[in-house]
């Protein structure tokens, strides 16, 4: 939700901004604008669209300097505009900032600078910021750095940071709180941004800021501090392992449908070490020492928000089927309100690709207090979530650029399949003979993925036919029924047509009203202990002229006769079904936003980490 970029070293600053930028603009999308100090005068470049609007309007302009700060920007206040786009500068012109995140009592501050005769451009909640810096800066005559820790102080809500200031051009400060900011190091030369991704082609070695740390980057060294005190902290200096072809698109027209094809290599590298099919074993590191705790866990609670959200519905299947432990599943933007019974007996485990959706922070923040024993299962490695757990499991998917995610899913189902495997076996709930099958078949999952992504033309055929559809329905029962949450999710996502999932046999409590001859109804319908209560389900759109599209198990031939379309997917152990079925709804989802002429990877309105609530 927002990126933001920042320079400070000896090269030109502007190339290393643009380039950033347009590494972070999955983030928020719907403005961009640059700083650059030049000569101890600050010149602004900013715009309305996306970074390379922002290249168009820089043609001709000022954009030397050696310092410089940029953003990308997902509004939070005040419309997307030329105006409200970041960076905001202080009225007598000290102070450049951009921010990510949300200044809460802005407006009590900014109506106390007007009664100072401070003025203000924009409606944003950054303007102020940089505004309160620069009449403490002015007012208390101290330095720069004092003056962002005194108005941090006074400042309630989120924010990531990046400031400059033109009395003081040879320092580059960052601070945050709630919102992810990190550090490059260079070689006389520092890096700040959102996250790694801008700064990996320049140095792997990284400074994770904390909240309320404050870091002030000078060509000459940096200097760590908290925003309460001026004592010097200790630089916890993190190498980074991400490649370059990471985080490019590669060959593929989107990043979506790249990282949908990574899927059977980035469920390797989540199995990678943890299963090891061979000697029957799962071993997940990351959680080795609380294991025993977990076992016992009286109940577990799942909290997280959108796609992770519904690989926590499949865990939720899964440990309970194998683990027999009670678990919930929560919306964490709900959980962290409600005010819920929890103990110390109870386990948490937030699950989140970006590590910093800041509902899912909150939550485990709120159970912390209470007792309970937080788990992690992120993708983002150093990322807030992972830093506030006791422990957790990475699932190594590698950078998630697409917006709608597709391969943190199931990066994440893998995980909690492979936990729900240990604590039924640690627990005694499942036999030897049982778990040993299971793992082997678990192993078989990627190469089974390449067999279905080799079928992608398929799924292209069926889009084609259904991209003018205006609604869409998705079934699923047991371990799939979040699968049809997902496939709806994805369509909604990218290609803004109206699609609710549904467990199949809730379909006659109401959403069979919709089905008519234009909707398609998309079926899992793979040979479990429901297949039959699922076929019927699809004999009775049928009988409402409904158009079926069915995921089904390899060879199936009943289905086949009833459904406009069938797309098979290989036979493989019922808790593993939603890898495999999941990956055909992802191709659909993205072939008809392609034909439709949407911006796959980056859709309206979204953005990729949502740090606000
Ligand atoms: O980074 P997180 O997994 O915590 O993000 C949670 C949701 O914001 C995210 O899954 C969102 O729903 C995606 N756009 C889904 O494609």
């Amino acid at each position: 939700m927002c990126g933001i970029v920042g320079y400070i070293g000896s090269r030109t600053a502007y190339p290393i901004l643009i380039k950033g930028l347009q590494r972070l603009e999955y983030r928020g999308y719907d403005s961009a604008g640059i700083a650059l100090v030049d000569n101890g005068k600050a010149f602004i470049h900013k715009c309305r669209g996306k970074v390379r609007d922002l290249e168009q309007i820089v043609k001709g302009k000022n954009i030397s300097g050696s310092i410089g700060i940029g953003h990308t920007r997902w509004a939070t206040h005040g419309v997307p505009n030329d105006v409200n786009a970041h960076p905001h500068r202080s009225m007598n012109g000290k102070f450049v900032v951009v921010h990510n995140g949300i200044i809460e009592n802005y407006s009590h501050i900014r109506t106390l600078l007007v009664e100072k005769g401070y003025k203000f451009e924009s409606q944003t909640d950054t303007e102020v910021l940089a505004n309160l810096i620069e009449d403490i800066y002015m007012s208390a005559q101290c330095d720069a750095e004092s003056a962002i820790r005194t108005a941090l102080q006074k400042v309630v809500g989120a924010y990531g940071l990046a400031i400059i200031c033109t009395d003081e051009p040879e320092k580059l400060f960052g601070t945050r709180k709630g919102s992810p900011l990190v550090l490059g190091m260079g070689n006389g030369e520092y890096f700040l941004a959102s996250d790694a991704t801008p700064i990996v082609e320049y140095t792997d070695k990284m400074l994770y800021i904390n909240d309320e740390e404050l870091v002030v980057a000078t060509p000459k060294g940096i200097r760590l501090t908290n925003i309460y005190e001026e004592v010097d902290k200790k630089i916890d200096v993190t190498t980074v392992d991400m490649k370059l072809d990471n985080i490019d698109k590669g060959s593929f027209p989107h990043y979506m449908l790249k990282e949908i094809h990574e899927q059977p290599n980035t469920i390797a590298d989540t199995f990678r070490g943890r299963l090891l099919a061979d000697q029957h074993q799962i071993f997940l590191g990351g959680i080795s020492d609380v294991l025993p705790r977990l076992a016992r866990a009286r109940r577990i609670i799942i909290v997280a928000c959108g796609t992770s959200y519904y690989a926590g519905l499949v865990g939720e299947y899964l440990i309970e089927e194998y683990a027999r432990i009670n678990v919930e599943v929560e919306y964490a933007s709900e959980f962290r309100y409600r005010n819920p019974v929890i103990t110390s007996e109870d386990v948490i485990i937030a699950i989140s690709q970006s590590g910093e959706t800041a509902d899912t922070l909150a939550a485990i923040r709120m159970a912390k207090q209470k007792g309970a024993l937080i788990l992690g299962i992120c993708n983002v490695v150093g990322s807030s979530i992972p830093r506030e757990t006791d422990a957790g499991i990475y699932t190594h998917a590698g950078p998630e650029i697409g917006v709608a995610s597709t391969k943190a899913f199931t990066a994440q189902t893998v995980v909690l399949t492979m936990m729900a495997l240990l604590l039924g076996k640690k627990r005694g709930e499942i036999s030897e003979e049982l778990y040993n099958s299971l793992i082997e078949d678990l192993a078989t999952v990627p190469a089974t993925i390449s067999r279905i992504l080799a079928d992608e033309e398929k799924v292209r055929e069926i889009a084609e036919r259904y991209k003018g559809a205006t609604n869409a329905l998705y079934l699923g029962r047991g371990v799939l029924y979040p699968v049809a949450l997902e496939g709806a999710l994805k369509l909604k996502e990218i290609s803004y047509i109206h699609a609710e999932g549904y467990p199949a046999a809730e379909m006659k409590h109401g959403p069979i009203a919709l089905i008519d001859n234009l909707m398609p109804v998309f079926v899992l319908a793979t040979k479990d202990k429901y297949y039959e209560k699922v076929v019927n389900n699809i004999q009775e759109v049928k009988a409402r002229q409904g158009q079926v599209i069915a995921v089904v198990t390899s060879g199936d031939t009943v289905i086949r006769k009833m459904a406009d379309y069938v797309i098979e997917i290989p036979q493989v152990d019922e808790p593993f079904t939603p890898l495999l079925a999941v990956v055909p709804l992802q191709l659909f989802s993205y072939y008809v936003a392609v034909m439709r002429g949407c911006n796959v990877d980056q859709p309206r309105n979204l953005a990729k980490s949502v740090t606000v609530e």
